[in-house]
């Protein structure tokens, strides 16, 4: 069965976009066959993954269907990437979806879905970029989602905004039925962690607090803050690409075999 994960938080910043990118092209390097959905007006994983994404027209990427009717269905919109995977790319006008989205009346949370339904058979993973806010477009990545990924930084704003997504996927659950959680903790110095160093600083205490608070959610696997990973992105390349074998790549490595390949 396709696993179709989404990548979201309503707190901007934290991660989502990087993670998304970098765990989809692990997964399309273990052989899967994967997909890439970018629902964000960065268009982070668009850029990653195919050239001039920025100059796409608005036609070619999910706003063509994020509508209804849709002006095309999703299987006209998949590009391959170089990287060995698809790509349906999203538009700097983003915000345009958002306000098509509202003004459907019935049905409007589940256009992602439907569209899915039609390519879902060929994908042994969709990833789902979403926006760092919570709207319509970031209820249609977590209608199709069987998993969804919470990534945050360990601060107390980060906290209190995953708090308030997992409370919001909670809710949404008596409609949409039980999604499977995990929050990654992102850009994380291994010296905050438990017998480390600074364990016993603030951030250290906060990584114990994040523990309890997220104990059933928490994935183990932490990322580190790494300068291999802003500079992959700015060359075009993911860190598994960019360095192989250095420890942000051995970890964003981790993060696939333990929450996506495992099962
Ligand atoms: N583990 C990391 N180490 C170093 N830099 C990181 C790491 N994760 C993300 N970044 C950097 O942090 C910034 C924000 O990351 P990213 O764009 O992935 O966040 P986001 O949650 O998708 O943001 P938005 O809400 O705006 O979509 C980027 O410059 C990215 O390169
Ligand atoms: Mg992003």
């Amino acid at each position: 069965m396709t696993k179709v994960l989404a990548f979201t938080n309503n707190k901007g910043g934290t991660g989502k976009s990087t993670l998304c990118a970098n765990s989809a092209h692990v997964t399309a390097l273990t052989g899967a066959k994967v997909l890439v959905v970018d629902l964000t007006s960065q268009i982070t994983c668009s850029s990653l993954f195919i050239g001039g994404a920025e100059s796409l027209p608005e036609a070619d990427t999910v706003l063509a269907f994020l509508k209804k009717p849709p002006e095309r269905h999703i299987e006209d919109l998949i590009y391959e990437s170089q990287k060995g995977l698809d790509i349906v790319a999203a538009s700097v006008s983003m915000a345009k979806a958002v306000s098509q989205l509202a003004s459907i009346q019935m049905g409007k949370e589940s256009v992602l879905k439907y569209e899915l339904e039609r390519i879902k058979h060929q994908y042994d993973y969709i990833f789902i970029d979403s926006p760092g806010e919570l709207n319509e477009l970031t209820v249609n990545a977590l209608v199709p989602s069987t998993k969804i990924f919470i990534p945050t930084r360990l601060n107390r704003t980060d906290f209190e905004c995953t708090e308030s997504m997992i409370r919001f996927i909670r809710e949404a659950e008596n409609y949409i039925g039980a999604r499977e959680v995990r929050v990654v903790l992102n850009m994380l110095d291994d010296r905050y962690l438990p017998g480390n160093i600074w364990a016993s600083s603030h951030t250290g205490m906060l990584y114990r607090q994040a523990q309890q608070t997220f104990a059933d959610v928490l994935s183990p696997v932490t990322i580190p803050d790494s300068a291999d990973i802003r500079t992959a992105f700015d060359r075009g390349l993911t860190v598994v690409e960019y360095k192989p074998g250095e420890e942000a790549a051995r970890r964003v490595q981790e993060l696939v075999n333990r929450e996506v390949t495992s099962d």
